[in-house]
């Protein structure tokens, strides 16, 4: 199986245009006015044909379309978008072919340099198998109800949520060992929080937001809820590993900790963060995040502080 985008090629963008109207003729008015569009367009919008070779010659077998903006959603402030996504019927049934188109399109959408893309679909209950998460409810220009989903795409470094639900495995547990060690004062403690404290819910609202390169642990960093104030949270526990710093990881994964504190926000939300003096970079990490330092060194519930650093604060 192979993809082709018809940028440039419009003798496929005409068998794409068949096909789709052969196939799937509600949406190929639609299909078609983008297809045509994509052939010239430098970026957007974008049409992908996913083909298989037979002796007769390449069979398309599915496509999908790459938008900046989709006209089926009020949410005009979000982009990109996957839009008419179709797998040939005959290639239904488990086979994974919907995954790999999404997948194909996850990774197009990362070489471009978008962290995230999105979709609308009222097909429920698909995409959430592929780690798409649902972020509201819309209605289409013709007043069917649709779903907005968020997911992330696909480049060199992957990330990962961890909490109560959905625990971080062992073998993950120990690579953070791993990259911590060279900072921790006791990694072991770590470990034993990262299992005990957290899952078992001495700390009601904890999670962990890990990149990995391949199998690899590249980066990690917790944040948790005060048990004593719900509106104030601690960012901690922050690490890159050495070979892979510089590349906007922390700046990700702490934007994704700050993505999720917000969704279930109330109002009036601070996050903190306890950084040495010294230290440079995650000084102008935060203060690029818009975190500020407070000179001080405040405590966060029963959690206690070395010497030479001050609480940099935050709101949501
Ligand atoms: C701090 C640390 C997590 C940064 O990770 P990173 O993935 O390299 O950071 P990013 O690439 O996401 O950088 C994001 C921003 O942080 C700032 N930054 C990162 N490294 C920096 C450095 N060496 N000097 C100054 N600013 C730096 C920059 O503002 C950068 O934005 P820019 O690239 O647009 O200039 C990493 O250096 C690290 O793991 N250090 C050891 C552990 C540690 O100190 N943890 C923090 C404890 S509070």
């Amino acid at each position: 199986m192979t993809f082709e985008s018809v940028r440039n090629n419009p003798e496929l963008c005409e068998q794409v245009k068949a096909y789709c109207r052969e196939k799937w003729e509600k949406v190929s008015g639609v299909f078609a006015r983008t297809a045509d569009r994509s052939v010239s367009a430098e970026q957007f919008p974008q049409t992908w044909v996913m083909l298989m070779k037979t002796p007769e010659g390449n069979r398309v077998t599915g496509f999908y379309q790459l938008e900046e903006k989709d006209r089926l959603t009020i949410h005009t402030e979000l982009t990109p978008f996957i839009t008419t996504l179709f797998v040939d019927p005959g290639m239904h049934g488990g086979k994974g072919f919907g995954e790999m188109i999404l997948n194909h399109a996850r990774c197009v959408l990362g070489s471009m340099g978008y962290d995230t893309a999105y979709l609308c679909t009222d097909h429920i209950g698909y995409y959430e198998q592929y780690g798409f998460e649902e972020i509201g409810l819309d209605l289409t220009d013709y007043g069917q109800p649709t779903k907005v989903y968020i997911t992330d795409t696909l480049g060199d470094f992957r990330y990962e949520v961890f909490d109560r639900k959905h625990p971080m495995p062992d073998h993950t547990r120990l690579a953070v060992y791993g990259l911590q060690h060279e900072v921790q004062e006791n990694p072991a403690f770590l470990l034993w929080f990262l299992k005990n404290a957290a899952v078992t819910g001495q700390y009601p609202k904890f999670f962990t937001v890990t990149a990995f390169r391949g199998e690899g642990v590249a980066g990690t960093v917790n944040a948790m809820r005060s048990p004593e104030d719900s509106r104030s949270w601690y960012i901690g526990d922050l690490i890159v590993a050495e070979d892979c710093r510089g590349q906007g990881i922390a700046d990700k994964m702490i934007r994704k900790v700050l993505t999720r504190i917000g969704r279930c926000a109330v109002g009036g939300e601070t996050v903190c963060s306890y950084i040495e003096k010294d230290n440079e970079a995650s000084r102008g990490l935060h203060r690029k995040l818009g975190f500020e330092d407070t000179g001080e060194l405040k405590p966060f519930g029963e959690l206690h502080f070395g010497e030479n650093i001050t609480t940099w604060i935050r709101e949501i």
